[in-house]
């Protein structure tokens, strides 16, 4: 699928006043510093997009995002970001599940994994999270680029069997890089798949 065009939305705090239409839309969440921001601003070739920073905490709001006039990408705020204090980061936790529970428009969510940490408690926490809500998500492992291929395989198996220990059946799952673009064709496509879909069924 090709991005014709990418352009700011809105930025909120409260799902409630997210954009009220009907739009499929594809939300991309992960710890602070995963890649978020960066991997929308890949997937829509646009570098500024999507504000990103060294600096974990930078996305605080839930971000929307319009692409070819008829789908919407959101940039979440990251979890499990240290540096903000604890009542803040009830704040952020909560209008992230409020979003997750409510958003009737999300196709699926794209759960964010730096390929080159083992497998996470927090993360694998809100995949069951995920699960028993019902919420389908996909598996994005960023960063490629910082590890050699060898090592990118080694890692993408050991996740793999650390999820088969709980998942009878693990999500799809899709190894990229933001700065080569690595797997940013892959993730294109498979939302261009989904959007076609919905077609038929809606
Ligand atoms: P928060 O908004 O704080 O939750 O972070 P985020 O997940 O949106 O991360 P962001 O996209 O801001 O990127 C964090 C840092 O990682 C930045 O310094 C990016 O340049 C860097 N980064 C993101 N993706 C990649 C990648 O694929 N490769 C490399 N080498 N660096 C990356
Ligand atoms: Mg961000």
């Amino acid at each position: 699928m090709l991005v014709k065009s990418a352009s700011f939305v809105i930025s909120n705090t409260d799902v409630a006043k997210c954009p009220n239409s009907k739009l499929p839309e594809y939300a991309f969440i992960g710890r602070s510093n995963v890649g978020k921001s960066s991997l929308i601003n890949a997937l829509c070739n646009k570098k500024k997009l999507a504000k990103t920073s060294s600096r974990p905490g930078k996305t605080q709001l839930i971000n929307h995002f319009l692409i070819n006039k008829n789908w919407h990408l959101v940039d979440l705020p990251g979890f499990g970001y240290a540096r903000v204090s604890k009542s803040q980061k009830k704040i952020f936790q909560k209008f992230i599940t409020t979003y997750f529970e409510k958003r009737t428009q999300l196709v699926t969510a794209f759960l964010l994994i730096d390929i080159r940490h083992e497998p996470q408690p927090i993360d694998l926490n809100f995949m069951q999270w995920l699960g028993e809500n019902s919420i389908p998500f996909s598996i994005v492992f960023t960063k490629a680029d910082k590890l050699k291929p060898n090592a990118v395989e080694r890692n993408v198996a050991l996740y793999s069997e650390k999820l088969l220990e709980t998942w009878e059946i693990l999500p799809p799952k899709f190894i990229t890089s933001s700065t080569s673009k690595y797997g940013v064709d892959q993730v294109l496509s498979y939302i261009g798949s989904l959007n076609e879909n919905l077609k038929y069924t809606t």
